[in-house]
């Protein structure tokens, strides 16, 4: 039996804010899934750095995005087999950009694939991203969330450097260990299901 080929993964960073804590946090999940998935691919996608258009009526066409950068990372999406979403909460909400990338993602780039939730704060919140991205940005995506979810609060003291600094961050630092290994065999099983020949996107492309 040839060896199953290697998962590909892509973290989103959703702050626009440069040096935020969930560019810190992603890092940190990165290096946590690498663990967890020895010669997975691992690719990272800042969206304070890898800014796509906001949305307009020309994604519409069938040819080519008509943004360059979107024409990048679509395919990146396309060719993953897990996901990792890493919202920081800003106002109770998730950043515009973040919105947007749900809004983009209409080629069946996510769809039928894994996805671990983080929200991010800097004081005690950062369960509203998670909760708002549940309930619905999976309608046409097609994004399968797992149940694991991750809460970073008081960002800004945790997750910094290779050693825990308190009892908090030591906890925060195995969950996010533990649930890397539970996505990577969300990502084995799910390939199963992208490879059935069940899924139609082509007559089912949008959800109710
Ligand atoms: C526009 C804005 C609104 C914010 N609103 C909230 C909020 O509603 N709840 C919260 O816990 N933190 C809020 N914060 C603080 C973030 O938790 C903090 O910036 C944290 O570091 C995560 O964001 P970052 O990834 O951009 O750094 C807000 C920050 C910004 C920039």
């Amino acid at each position: 039996m040839s060896p199953e080929p290697q998962r590909a993964y892509v973290l989103v960073s959703g702050s626009t804010r440069k040096d935020s804590q969930s560019a810190k946090v992603t890092r940190h999940v990165a290096a946590q899934i690498a663990v967890a998935d020895p010669g997975a691919t691992v690719d990272v996608v800042d969206l304070s750095v890898d800014q796509p258009e906001m949305w307009h009526e020309g994604f519409w066409n069938d040819g080519p995005p008509p943004c360059p950068v979107w024409a990048r990372l679509s395919p990146l999406f396309a060719r993953s087999d897990a996901l990792v979403l890493v919202a920081p909460e800003w106002n109770g909400i998730v950043p515009p950009a973040v919105t947007n990338l749900f809004l983009l993602a209409s080629r069946g780039e996510l769809a039928h694939k894994p996805a671990l939730l983080v929200g991010v704060s800097a004081t005690q919140g950062g369960s509203y991203p998670v909760a708002s991205l549940r309930a619905s940005s999976q309608k046409n995506t097609q994004i399968c969330y797992i149940p694991d979810q991750i809460i970073v609060r008081d960002a800004r003291n945790v997750l910094n450097g290779p050693e825990p600094q308190s009892e908090p961050d030591e906890v925060l630092r195995e969950r996010i260990a533990y649930s890397a290994q539970v996505l990577r065999e969300y990502a084995a099983a799910f390939r199963h299901i992208r490879a059935s020949g069940v899924v139609d996107l082509s007559t089912w492309p949008y959800g109710m």
